[in-house]
């Protein structure tokens, strides 16, 4: 992984327009983000398995799928055979979460664990150096365009020094109002791969917005 990334998240995508909005990113990101909500665990529902089998046949790009779903454990064999590159769940909705790291790398993916915004961050300790990800939620789970938590920076500080603590190199990843005004501020913190829905697809210029987010993050 390079130092910083920007994972698009096609929830902000036209989704009558899937595979041209893909398209517009494919060049200046590795990943793709694919939120998958269930109408259980958040209060919204997105899309799924058929959907991700569609868009894989005709992308390279490595498909970051975030479950927000409860019961993961029953889909994780789905969603690494649709074609995704890594899984993440939420620590909040994981029975056993190492069990499901173990399976999800077992399947030959990266393992995510995803936490909400109102979970003490402390809860997704024991998985440093387990998760290859641990994804911070900087707003509520469930929908695209809100506001970014202020509170997710202290958050993000104490998951960083943990990590460092433990000398391990579990990537921070962070998800919700991603934008120019408030990258900087959580790469600071020490967030490596960033989801961007609409800071990226509501913007004309898709690769000018990626690469502005990546120099607001890096400004020194
Ligand atoms: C929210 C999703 C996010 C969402 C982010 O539940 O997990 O990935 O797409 O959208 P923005 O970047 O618009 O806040
Ligand atoms: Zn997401």
């Amino acid at each position: 992984m390079k130092d910083i990334e920007i994972a698009p998240s096609i929830l902000a995508a036209d989704f009558g327009y899937l595979m041209n909005d893909i398209k517009s990113v494919e060049n200046d990101c590795e990943y793709l983000h694919i939120d998958v909500m269930d109408g259980h665990y958040v209060n919204n529902i997105s899309f799924g398995i058929p959907v991700i089998q569609s868009i894989r046949k005709y992308t390279g790009m490595k498909f970051y799928t975030h479950l927000m779903i409860t019961e993961p454990e029953k889909y994780i064999k789905a969603f690494a055979d649709a074609g995704s590159d890594n899984i993440t769940f939420h620590v909040e909705c994981a029975k056993d979460p190492v069990k499901l790291i173990d399976e999800i790398k077992s399947l030959g993916l990266t393992a995510g664990v995803a936490i909400h915004p109102d979970t003490p961050i402390e809860k997704v300790f024991p998985y440093i150096g387990k998760a290859d990800i641990i994804l911070v939620m900087t707003v509520y789970p469930g929908f695209g365009g809100q506001g970014y938590l202020k509170s997710s920076g202290e958050r993000i500080a104490k998951l960083k020094k943990a990590i460092d603590d433990a000398g391990c190199d579990t990537v921070i990843s962070v998800d919700g109002g991603v934008s120019n005004s408030t990258i900087k501020e959580i790469y600071d913190a020490g967030a490596r791969l960033f989801v961007a829905g609409s800071s990226v697809f509501n913007s004309e210029d898709r690769s000018k917005a990626v690469q502005d987010l990546i120099k607001c993050a890096t400004l020194s």
